[in-house]
């Protein structure tokens, strides 16, 4: 494997990842992302919030592994009892994933390589673990050179593993927690423990390191999105760190991300909350009997809803349940369509805000 360069433990050399530039874009970075933790407070219902921009990411984060699923077919998939194709499937096991890691992170505040490989499991379904078996190299996709070798021995892996989670658990360096997620991330790829998931496990550490450092109530800022808009120069920075040392570009492109994502997602919030508003409005005007507060916010947690959502949510009888669907139907809040033997609900001016 020739001139195999090691990677070093962190932390890397602070007037690397400080400079003037990077403290310039973290204080914009700051801005945006604090401004979302507030705006995302002003939901009344969380979870609304959250299955929204979870599913979201899921897509976004397994089709840089080149899945494509539309947003239709996944909401579909989710709410219907019919057997889910492939595709689907991996992007399930990864807002489980998010999910398992977010509780981890609410009943613990902090990570042990066991968690790690339980999130790893969760998106991948297979008992691998980390790697033991040497030969894993990352490759240019398109001209098969070797771009980079990771540690292949099982011992420098834990051994990285631990001296990375030291930083991720507590910051050791007081160098500010947007600057450590950009180095923590960095330093995940490039441990690169497993076979397989290294990207889409480091994505969801990203989030949780936000909780952890309560930059964030919520599992609610995802960066797939960015990075698979902007993915060559996401290799190439990475690379950089890697073969030179150089850590400016990357931790600038990462703040960048925080801050684009973060600005879209405000847009996005303040979009479903005016649906929200609009559509409490209409039914309240148009079938006062069936308005319930819970009844519209399980439109809004479930953009695809059923009768059996509505009877486990509100404790009704299926035939209430039903005559409220039928009758939100009526008004034009929600869309009937049929998905084998079964009427699923769309709350359609919700999809379409998720779309964009
Ligand atoms: N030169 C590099 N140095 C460090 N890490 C890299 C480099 N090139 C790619 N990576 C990381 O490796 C990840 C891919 O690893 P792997 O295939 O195990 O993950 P995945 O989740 O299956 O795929 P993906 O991230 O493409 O969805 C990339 O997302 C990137 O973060
Ligand atoms: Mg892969």
């Amino acid at each position: 494997m020739g001139h195999v360069k090691k990677l070093k433990k962190l932390p890397p050399e602070r007037e690397k990842v400080e400079t003037v530039k990077i403290l310039r874009q973290l204080s914009r970075t700051s801005q945006s992302l604090g401004e979302l933790k507030g705006i995302a407070k002003t939901i009344p219902n969380q979870a609304m919030l959250v299955n929204a921009v979870v599913l979201q990411e899921a897509k976004d984060s397994s089709e840089i592994e080149n899945i494509i699923t539309t947003q239709d077919e996944l909401y579909k998939a989710l709410a219907s009892k019919r057997k889910q194709p492939a595709q689907v499937k991996e992007v399930i096991n990864y807002r489980k994933a998010i999910f398992a890691g977010f509780e981890l992170i609410k009943r613990q505040d902090f990570l042990r390589v066991k968690d790690i490989k339980t999130i790893q499991k969760t998106i991948i379904e297979n008992n691998a673990g980390i790697r033991s078996v040497p030969g894993t190299v990352l490759k240019n996709d398109k001209t098969g050179e070797i771009v980079y070798t990771p540690p292949q021995e099982k011992d420098e892996i834990l051994d990285l593993l631990s001296n990375l989670l030291e930083h991720f658990n507590i910051n050791q360096t007081d160098l500010h927690p947007l600057i450590n997620l950009a180095i923590l991330h960095y330093q995940f790829e490039s441990i690169h423990p497993f076979y397989d998931g290294n990207g889409r496990t480091g994505r969801i550490l990203n989030i949780l390191h936000l909780i952890i450092n309560d930059l964030l109530d919520n599992p609610i800022l995802y960066l797939s999105s960015y990075i698979n808009e902007h993915k060559s120069n996401y290799y190439k920075y990475l690379n950089q760190v890697n073969e030179t040392d150089q850590w400016e570009d990357y931790i600038l492109y990462m703040l960048k991300a925080v801050e684009e994502t973060a600005n879209n997602t405000i847009k996005k919030i303040n979009r479903i909350k005016n649906q929200l508003g609009i559509t409490i409005e209409k039914v309240k005007d148009k079938a006062p009997k069936v308005y319930r507060k819970e009844l519209i916010e399980l439109l809004f947690e479930q953009p695809y809803s059923k009768i059996e959502f509505v009877v486990d949510k509100l404790k009704v009888e299926r035939k209430a349940a039903s005559r409220y669907l039928k009758k939100l139907e009526d008004i034009g809040v929600l869309k009937s369509e049929k998905v084998g033997r079964e009427n699923l609900y769309l709350n359609t001016e919700l999809i379409e805000i998720l779309k964009h």
